[in-house]
């Protein structure tokens, strides 16, 4: 299927978009760790991705303590044998406030979890994947990571580290095969974002119609964008920042904002009838 014989850790994997992505890579043969700070969730995860034929472990990770994040690699190749795709998902996400509300305690949880972790997971890695020839990291980052929202300080500021971060690596690792990336999502809604997104039909609509592509993102549409990057398909893509946002972040303020006009006079059309139908995850 692609990634016979890799092994991989996703971290953030009990739940939403890490989930899937999980998923996503044990059914394409790999073997997969899933690292969270969730253990009810996560041990839940590895059970059914085991159940269902493939190699998962769940080891629970608190991203924000160095030590841990050792112990998620060092364990991870001691059961598996090798390392070759890192996948940094997990985040602290939110509205917090502004640069001039912000507190002390704010901003070292937020870039403890969001930048130092993404970058000490990738210094442990690199020396494994360098033992077995080369790998491939991918770091989920956000639209947030090239435009800014109200009162996302922290969040913003970290997803776009990320991308500093990813294409920095990209130049000093290349030359040893090992390929780092980004993805940029848009709204994603996941099970547990499922009544944010569409508490109401006026809320649904708006976010249909703000979308070119008339719908918000699936956990599947990012599970599947990882799934390419870190293939042999993408043997020759590093450095890249992938929006995968249903087209969201290539408008013009005023082109979003004569679709909710036409939401608000309602004559913007549903969308689209055919909408084909996305993978779900056990
Ligand atoms: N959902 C979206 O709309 C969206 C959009 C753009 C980017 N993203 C990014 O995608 C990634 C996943 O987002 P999501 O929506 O699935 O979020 P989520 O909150 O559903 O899942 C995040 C996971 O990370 C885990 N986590 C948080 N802090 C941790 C820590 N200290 N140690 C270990 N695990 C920890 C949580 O327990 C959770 O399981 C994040 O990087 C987020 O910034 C999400």
């Amino acid at each position: 299927m692609g990634l016979d014989g890799k092994v991989a850790i996703v971290t953030g994997a009990a739940q939403g978009i890490g989930h899937a992505v999980a998923w996503e890579l044990a059914l394409a043969g790999a073997a997969v760790t899933v690292a969270d700070i969730e253990s009810e969730m996560g041990q839940a995860l590895a059970a059914a991705v085991r159940a269902d034929g493939h190699r998962a472990l769940f080891l629970e990770t608190d991203l924000a303590e160095p030590a841990q994040i050792e112990r998620m690699v060092t364990t991870t190749v001691a059961e598996f044998g090798r390392l070759d795709i890192l996948v940094n998902n997990a985040a602290i996400v939110g509205r917090t406030g502004t640069v001039a509300e912000e507190t002390v305690e704010r901003w070292d949880e937020g870039l403890a979890v969001n930048v130092r972790a993404v970058a000490l997971g990738m210094k442990l890695a690199v020396p494994e994947m360098r033992r077995v020839g080369g790998g491939a990291i991918v770091n989920i980052s956000s639209v947030h990571g090239f435009l800014a929202a109200e009162r996302h300080v922290v969040y913003d500021t970290c997803k776009h580290a990320v991308l500093g971060l990813t294409r920095q690596s990209a130049l000093d690792l290349g030359s040893e095969n090992i390929r780092v990336n980004a993805i940029c999502p848009g709204f994603i809604v996941s099970n547990r974002r499922e009544a944010a997104a569409f508490g109401t039909d006026e809320q649904a609509k708006l976010n249909e119609a703000i979308y070119p592509l008339r719908r918000v993102g699936r956990p599947h549409d990012i599970a599947a964008a990882v799934r390419y990057l870190v293939s042999d398909d993408a043997a020759f893509v590093t450095g890249v920042a992938l929006p995968v946002d249903g087209g969201m972040s290539v408008q013009l303020v005023d082109s979003v904002t004569h679709k909710i006009q036409a939401v608000m006079r309602k004559d913007e059309p549903a969308g689209p009838p055919n909408t084909p139908p996305l993978r779900e995850y056990p």
